[in-house]
């Protein structure tokens, strides 16, 4: 994890290297390359806020200091709008394109087009795999699910549940992310399963990560079992308000320790509450600017170096990469997303919520 930051405050240096010197000749119009204009794909806006709430105003802000031009639009979980819009970034004269895909079939389309206009890519959060974007930049998703099954093995722990039945929530199907998440947390898991320390309870994902149908797939599991559910992991924190619901309707809500990821205002609000045991804060703005950084690189006609590498096992490539690291957050470190300014005090701490961000020392 610690080496992610290292790398990436070693990205930030050089471009901020770069970008004074750009700074500086742009004006004259500098020798033949053309101006930057980033073209900024994001996947939806309801599989989780963290896209127009945070990626969108960290990358708006990363553009606005460097001062390049950019185009940031979101495809609202349509594949044909994805790519009508990023035809139309192409045509429109992009010449850096970064994408969040809906699934790698699209994403590669996309990219591959963008490629043979000569516009740079960049895969930003999710890889598209068998792809031919120039970088990864995201964080290191097998770590983010590694922080949540310990998390939930440490809430169990605190509540003294012997022998819990667990039950998975997973993200979608056609998000190599997901996949990566879980191998994470199944690594703590599963020795606790084997060892009959744990017993597995149903595991199911969930397409597109939808909010909607998780809810009624964890109720499908609640049913299943008779209620014999102890502990949820839940994907992310959307996943993860839908379960509680589907919990505070059967009163288990706070009995039953329930993960999250994205350090949502609402999962913070249900940390404080004791409804959720942890989320996993990922500082999404280190991970747009390293981005930024990059795509104005290329769009400069410069490549630049990064340490790590993504392995993308459909297309056995290795893609230069930037994989950052999270944090879990419990009730003691709320305050700490807050400090960042991921997220705003006055979205956690409503009325009902003042007490509780006062005794968790949010001042
Ligand atoms: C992202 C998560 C997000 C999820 C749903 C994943 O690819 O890494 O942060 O919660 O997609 O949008």
């Amino acid at each position: 994890m610690r080496r992610g930051i290292l790398t990436v405050a070693a990205v930030g240096l050089l471009a901020a290297g770069n970008l004074t010197a750009c700074g500086t000749d742009s004006g004259d119009g500098a020798a033949g390359s053309p101006r930057p204009k980033i073209g900024v794909i994001l996947p939806d806006s309801a599989s989780s806020n963290r896209w127009e709430t945070a990626d969108r105003r960290y990358l708006e802000a990363a553009f606005k200091a460097a001062g390049v031009d950019y185009d940031i639009q979101n495809a609202q979980n349509d594949k044909a709008r994805f790519v009508t819009i990023a035809e139309q970034m192409i045509t429109n004269g992009v010449t850096a394109l970064m994408i969040t895909n809906l699934d790698s079939g699209t994403g590669k389309a996309v990219l591959d087009k963008a490629t043979q206009k000569g516009v740079a890519t960049i895969d930003y959060d999710r890889p598209t795999l068998g792809g031919s974007a120039q970088y990864y930049v995201s964080f290191d998703n097998v770590a983010v699910g590694r922080l949540q099954g310990e998390g939930l093995v440490k809430c169990l722990t605190d509540k003294g549940v012997k022998k819990p039945v667990v039950a998975e929530l997973n993200g979608s199907p056609t998000d190599n992310n997901a996949a990566q998440f879980k191998e994470g947390y199944d690594s703590v898991l599963a020795p606790r399963y084997d060892a009959k320390e744990y017993l597995k309870g149903p595991d199911q994902s969930v397409p597109e990560w939808n909010n909607t149908t998780g809810g009624t797939i964890f109720e499908q599991m609640l049913t299943q079992t008779n209620g014999r559910i102890d502990a949820v992991v839940a994907a992310n924190d959307g996943l993860a308000n839908a379960v509680i619901s589907v919990l505070a309707k059967n009163k288990l809500n706070g009995k039953v320790p329930v993960t999250g990821q994205d350090a949502d205002a609402q999962a913070l609000q249900h940390i404080l509450s004791g409804d959720q045991c942890m989320t996993v804060y990922k500082p999404v703005r280190t991970e747009a600017e390293a981005a930024a950084d990059l795509a104005i690189a290329l769009a400069r006609g410069e490549k630049k170096k990064t340490e790590q590498t993504f392995h993308d096992p459909k297309g056995d490539r290795n893609v230069p990469a930037v994989l950052l690291g999270a944090q879990a957050i419990t009730k003691e470190t709320v305050k700490n997303v807050i400090a960042d300014g991921y997220v705003d005090k006055a979205d956690v701490c409503t009325a009902k919520y003042a007490e509780l961000c006062a005794r968790a020392g949010i001042g």
